[in-house]
């Protein structure tokens, strides 16, 4: 029979709420194994229960437009983007205080866990922007404007615009509020990422009609088979990325 305290130790355990759980002493699996209640107790699924009211079960995003899918981006960037929530160093209160206390490892494994997430992609909402806006966000997209000194975002983000290993996320599935609210911020100085800070450069140099007339593109776009991220190619890349490192 079992010591009747080391049940008494798995029921305070239990008792602890989630997020405090990453601190508390850890079981040895062996033990935790042996018992089916417990197997489930910090499952991945559990963890993310605060997450899927606003990012979907998969993290493939839901209809509120400005609460983006994170299903399949690299585990690189969605690590850095949990970190920088954390720090407050991106803001958005709601993910600034569900990750507040999170450590680095518990971060990271849900940024793998997302990265590994296929689910699939809602259909593309129309935009309703005028046409000639779709064509300059095309354009912008697949070539860049040498003249404006904006480089063609599929460089980085990938042909199929599903991102690049290990720092650069795809844009595709991302709707119109969302993207227009992330280059917005980026552009007055509100978002940041790792110096050199390319999305910062890139975004100053976009108009509010350009990143509108992207961001009327970019919703449009249906996903490659495979949604995969590309694998890394800093040679292909017009500019240098911190985050890419
Ligand atoms: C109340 C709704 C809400 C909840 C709950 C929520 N998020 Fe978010 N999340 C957002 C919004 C909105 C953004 C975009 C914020 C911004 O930059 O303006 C975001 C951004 C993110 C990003 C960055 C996405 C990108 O492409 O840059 C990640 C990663 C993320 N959330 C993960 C999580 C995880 C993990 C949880 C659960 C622990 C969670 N979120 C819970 C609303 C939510
Ligand atoms: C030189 C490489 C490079 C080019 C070119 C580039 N990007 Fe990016 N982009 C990045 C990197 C790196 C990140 C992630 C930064 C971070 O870590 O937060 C990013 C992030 C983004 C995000 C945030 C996505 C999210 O889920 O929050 C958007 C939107 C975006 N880029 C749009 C564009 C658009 C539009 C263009 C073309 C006008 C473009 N990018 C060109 C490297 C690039």
């Amino acid at each position: 029979m079992r010591a009747p305290w080391l049940a008494l130790m798995f029921a305070s355990l239990l008792a602890l709420p989630l997020a405090g759980r990453a601190q508390a002493p850890a079981i040895p699996a062996a033990q935790t194994d042996a018992i089916p209640a417990f197997q489930h107790v910090d499952s991945m699924e559990a963890r993310v229960q605060g997450c899927v009211t606003c990012h979907g079960q998969s993290g493939q995003g839901t209809s509120n437009g400005y609460y983006p899918r994170i299903a399949g981006k690299p585990a690189g960037y969605l690590y850095n983007q949990l970190v920088a929530f954390r720090d407050g160093t991106r803001r958005y209160a709601p993910m600034n205080y569900l990750v507040a206390y999170l450590p680095d490892p518990y971060l990271k494994e849900i940024a793998e866990y997302f990265s590994k997430q296929r689910p699939p992609f809602a259909p593309a909402e129309p935009s309703g922007a005028p046409a000639a806006a779709v064509t300059r966000g095309q354009t912008l997209v697949t070539t860049g404007d040498g003249k404006q000194g904006i480089p063609a975002c599929a460089a980085c983000h990938g042909t199929g615009l599903t991102g690049m290993e290990p720092g650069i996320p795809g844009l595709v599935g991302l709707r119109h509020a969302y993207i227009v609210g992330q280059l917005t911020r980026w552009k007055v100085g509100e978002r940041h990422a790792a110096e050199p800070d390319c999305m910062k450069r890139i975004a100053s140099r976009l108009s509010d009609a350009d990143i509108a007339a992207v961001a009327a593109f970019l919703s449009q776009q249906q996903p490659p088979k495979d949604p995969s991220p590309e694998s890394s190619n800093l040679v292909r890349m017009p500019l240098a990325c911190g985050s890419q490192r």
